[in-house]
């Protein structure tokens, strides 16, 4: 999706980006969008080959605004929220509400009411206390009973970023299977008449590189749901496998972890075998997956400013957004890699360090990376920050957050509006005794 035309711009599923660039100002988000749909039917014509009953829920933690919504609602996907603020956009957008998985650790009560009140595809459970709370609310719910499930905890290592493992027994998410601590609090739910148990939830973490954990999963889980039945001769008819493929961000990363299909593949396969070894009727399956539906689709645009050289040391670029727009890098130690888009090809190679304009030293884009000479004015894409970067976004030093564009059909259409200086101030409020000047 990425080319360069005859002035030597970098066009983007046919679009200049330094026009873009010019059209819009920097820094800026940019969407393929024939790139989003086609990594959305990917994953819908895989998964319905192997395993004709199942579901994708898009986890839109990992971007969301009120186009996404609607793009999704279009390629006809359920959309996983996390939050009352990610349901209300979705719901605001007209996406439909029974298409909505609803999961967090400490849902409000504000959220619980809200989507009691607007209604619910699949509501998941995170914990005793959430349990006893919805055993009394769940009889307001409009629409019958509530269906739920539970999120467990199956005590799998991911082996990846510690921030964003959530699948081993020492995590704030989810039930254990140690001392059968989820095998009474679900047993406790089957005798709660508002609440429709269908099925289990797990995820273990995210940008995962290799299958066998997704794999140990699978066989961890149904190894429960097969004692959850001997013991309480009730069969879950879903499970919720959760997100967590990772994907290339570096040029030589690419190959190196498994393909949409392979994973896929890898888990329709192992829930079929692992159902057959204990004869347990094939659930609905249920995935969740965000950042391999979105990252490849979304590029950031920058403008260089500043350029500093300390002979034999380093040669620092200085961008018009960072660490604000791009939280990762200073988070997970996150690597991206960049083109200057408008003399692609042309200057001779040389290794730079990406710098913000936070002020602070870690707000690096990218540490060290090799470009063609830079000088000031010059525009650089980042590549791959379509997953986590919008939806991280922050206003540290009161810096406005960028806007986004999607492309479709080589044309530009803004779907979220850059912020202002006049945002920075629309949620103050100057109490009667600060007016008084000094
Ligand atoms: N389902 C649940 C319950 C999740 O917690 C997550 C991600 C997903 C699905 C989607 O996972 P994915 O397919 O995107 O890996 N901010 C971090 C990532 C945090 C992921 C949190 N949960 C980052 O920038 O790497």
């Amino acid at each position: 999706n990425k080319a360069f035309n005859q002035k030597n711009h970098l066009e983007i599923a046919g679009c200049d980006i330094v026009q873009l660039a010019e059209e819009f100002g920097t820094p800026l988000y940019v969407y393929d969008e024939a790139l989003l749909r086609s990594n959305i039917k990917d994953y819908q014509k895989r998964l319905k080959e192997l395993h004709p009953d199942s579901t994708i829920a898009y986890a839109g933690k990992a971007f969301l605004c009120s186009a996404m919504c609607r793009l999704l609602d279009q390629e006809s996907m359920w959309l996983d929220v996390v939050s009352g603020g990610e349901y209300y956009v979705a719901r605001e957008s007209g996406f439909p509400t029974e298409r909505l998985l609803f999961h967090g650790n400490n849902k409000s009560p504000q959220e619980r009411e809200l989507v009691l009140k607007n209604g619910i595809g699949r509501w998941v459970i995170d914990s005793e206390w959430e349990l006893a709370l919805l055993s009394k609310e769940a009889k307001n719910y409009l629409h019958g009973k509530l269906p739920v499930f539970f999120r467990i905890t199956p005590g799998i290592d991911p082996h990846t970023h510690a921030y964003i493992t959530t699948g081993k027994v020492d995590s704030k998410f989810g039930l254990t299977l140690v001392d059968g601590i989820a095998q009474r609090v679900i047993r406790q739910a089957l005798s709660y008449e508002n609440l429709d148990v269908k099925g289990l939830h797990c995820h273990i973490g995210s940008q995962i590189d290799s299958l066998e954990p997704f794999i140990n999963t699978i066989k961890a889980m149904v190894r429960f749901m097969d004692s959850f039945k001997e013991q309480n001769n009730f069969v879950f008819s879903e499970l919720d496998l959760g997100g967590g493929l990772g994907v290339p961000y570096l040029e030589e990363q690419k190959g190196k972890f498994p393909s949409v299909q392979e994973y896929v593949e890898a888990i329709a396969k192992t829930l079929q075998e692992e159902c057959e070894k204990y004869q347990y009727p094939l659930p609905k399956l249920f995935i969740e997956p965000g950042r391999s539906i979105v990252n490849n689709a979304g590029n950031t645009v920058y403008t260089v400013g500043t350029i500093k050289e300390i002979p034999g040391i380093k040669k620092y670029i200085a961008v018009d957004g960072g660490m604000t727009d791009n939280p990762r890098p200073i988070l997970y130690d996150a690597r991206y890699q960049a083109i200057i888009a408008n003399r692609v090809n042309q200057g001779s190679p040389e290794m730079v360090s990406v710098v913000g304009k936070c002020c602070e030293s870690g707000d690096v884009v990218i540490q060290q990376t090799e470009t063609i000479s830079v000088q000031n004015g010059d525009i650089l894409v980042v590549e791959g920050t379509g997953a986590y970067n919008y939806s991280m976004a922050s206003n540290y030093n009161l810096i406005p957050r960028p806007g986004v564009v999607f492309i479709r059909d080589e044309k530009p259409y803004l779907v979220v509006r850059h912020e202002g200086w006049y945002d920075l101030v629309r949620r103050d409020i100057l109490p009667e005794y600060l007016i008084e000047k000094g």
